[in-house]
């Protein structure tokens, strides 16, 4: 059994995040979706919110499981025997902090291999804090994530973070 891991911050898993887990999920499987307990400096969502929410987009996909971390990928990995890192690239300009990321990973641990997905080009210009500002600037975010996100985010409200 191949497992993979998909480690983000998640705040909040946008449909672009969710195209990565599909494919992810057509090559392996098991697909770890990890979400870091500290991500980002001001979160819009808290850990619990963020998980729950990447739970609730992604119910429909069997072969995902959600877990939350802190400290390094690599001791995660090691520790729950996951075979590869998979990251989505959504253009070029996304290809040097991961290459580096890589390959980081890889010195801390030589087996942590990691896999890179290319994402719907429907997807290339999207990303959590993008999907962040849109909607505090009163911007309709409805195509870019999954209803219980859209519905989390209203209910949070504009500038309530
Ligand atoms: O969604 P993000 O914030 O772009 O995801 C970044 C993430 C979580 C993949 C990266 O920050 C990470 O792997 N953090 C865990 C800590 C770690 O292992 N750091 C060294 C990475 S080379």
């Amino acid at each position: 059994m191949k497992v993979a891991i998909y480690p983000g911050s998640f705040d909040p898993i946008t449909n672009g995040h969710m195209d990565i887990v599909d494919r992810a999920s057509k090559v392996f499987d098991k697909v770890i979706v990890a979400v870091l307990i500290n991500g980002g400096k001001n979160p819009m969502f808290d850990l619990d919110e963020r998980v729950e929410l990447v739970k609730k987009s992604l119910v429909n996909n069997k072969k995902v499981e959600v877990d939350s971390f802190t400290g390094l990928l690599t001791d995660y990995i090691k520790e729950n025997d996951v075979d590869v890192i998979v990251k989505g690239l959504r253009a070029v300009s996304d290809f040097e902090s991961e290459f580096q990321m890589a390959t980081m990973n890889r010195k801390l641990n030589e087996n942590a291999e990691t896999f890179f997905l290319t994402t719907d080009m429907k997807y290339a210009h999207l990303s959590s804090s993008l999907v962040k500002e849109v909607f505090r600037l009163g911007g309709d975010i409805e195509e870019f994530v999954s209803k219980p996100v859209l519905d989390a985010m209203i209910d949070k409200g504009v500038g309530d973070e």
